[in-house]
């Protein structure tokens, strides 16, 4: 059999960029030499692309593969030319589908999916419509509201109506703190806050809006948090659920990513019926949202009432071998290499 040609992206204009470039490096370590050959192009947080031939995991892993050398180049959205396009030479380099190991804006949320969509180019993950919809947080929890799935109660901040301040009183009408504050279009964390008083929900906000503009503000769930990993299109299979303890008071991305000292029971120490409710929600969710390939699906259970809350969907969820997502389908017993030749068969399906 002739080995696949896989485009991996990576980093990307997005406050995720170093996420992503951690992702990268995993992936490409994982990925079945013999059965791909990986196309590398990297993204720089500015958003300009460039075909790596040589870079080596371990320098996206460092950030910095843009000390290698590298080629400008482009996607090409022609369906005549499915492949990158080095524009240093105009080197065409066919490609069979596209792997984007990108968190956040501008290679979540649809805007990659869709250049390959242009092209005909296969994509793992999500397609353009479906990876937009649930990178907004808000748009997606219209969406998942038709599964009947329990939500956190919110209000949407933005620019507009933050700027003559009748939101804040709305805020205060329908929810009582503490609150949580967080940007509509964000992942990571980034952005994000508790806020007790009238004060703190101001600066909260202000501090949210510049990430694209939307700001839930939602009820604060005194919850654990527990994730499940969903793979595959029209029959997709949930994995066991696993339980998130952060190590601080809520996942900031500190806790995710810096201290390195949050715990992650797999499977989550929860009552089978419980679990089997979440994997449920999880795949009516998924199907909901239209979402192909692979997604993460985030729910609380409430401390308080043992209530079972969705939170939020990640298209492109962090992907290092000791990920959440990952170690999910680990625990099924499916490992790093397989999993990333499922999913890549997943995009090929369509
Ligand atoms: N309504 C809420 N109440 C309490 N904590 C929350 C709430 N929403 C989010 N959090 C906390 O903030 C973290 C990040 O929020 P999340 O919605 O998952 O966005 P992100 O895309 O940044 O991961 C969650 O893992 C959780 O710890
Ligand atoms: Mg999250």
């Amino acid at each position: 059999m002739s080995k696949l040609n896989l485009a991996v992206l990576f980093g990307g204009a997005s406050s995720e960029h170093e996420i992503s470039l951690m992702s990268a490096a995993s992936v490409i370590r994982g990925l079945k030499k013999e059965k791909y050959n990986i196309i590398k192009v990297g993204i720089t947080k500015s958003g300009a692309w460039f075909y790596l031939p040589d870079t080596e995991p371990d320098m996206i892993e460092k950030n910095r593969w843009e000390e290698a050398s590298k080629r400008p180049c482009t996607i090409s959205v022609n369906r005549e030319s499915r492949g990158i396009v080095c524009l240093d030479d105009g080197e065409f380099l066919p490609v069979d589908v596209v792997f984007p190991v990108l968190h956040g804006e501008n290679g979540e949320d649809g805007r990659v999916q869709g250049a390959c969509e242009l092209s005909g180019i296969p994509c793992v993950g999500p397609g353009c419509a479906s990876s937009a919809i649930c990178m907004d947080k808000s748009i997606t929890k219209l969406v998942a509201a038709t599964t009947g799935v329990r939500q956190a109660e919110y209000v949407l901040a933005t620019k507009e109506n933050f700027r003559n301040g009748a939101i804040i009183d709305e805020i205060e009408k329908k929810l009582t703190y503490p609150v949580f504050v967080k940007p509509a279009g964000t992942g990571s964390s980034v952005g994000t806050a508790k806020a007790e008083n009238r004060e703190k929900l101001h600066k909260a906000i202000s501090e949210a809006l510049p990430y694209g503009g939307k700001v839930l503000v939602e009820e604060f769930i005194n919850a654990r948090e527990i994730e499940t990993a969903v793979l595959g299109n029209a029959e997709p299979v949930v994995s066991v659920c696993g339980e998130v303890i952060p190590s601080r008071e809520f996942y900031t991305y500190e806790s995710k990513y810096v201290d390195n000292t949050s715990v992650t029971p797999i499977p989550a120490d929860i009552p089978e019926e419980v679990s089997e409710k979440i994997r449920d929600f999880a795949k009516k969710i998924y199907i909901a949202l239209s979402c192909r390939g692979l997604s993460r699906v985030d729910f609380f259970i409430n401390k308080e009432n043992g209530e079972i809350i969705f939170n939020e969907i990640n298209t492109i969820p962090g992907f290092t071998s000791i990920s959440m997502y990952a170690k999910l389908f680990a625990a099924c017993g499916v490992e790093f290499s397989e999993l990333l030749d499922r999913i890549i068969a997943f995009a090929m399906e369509d």
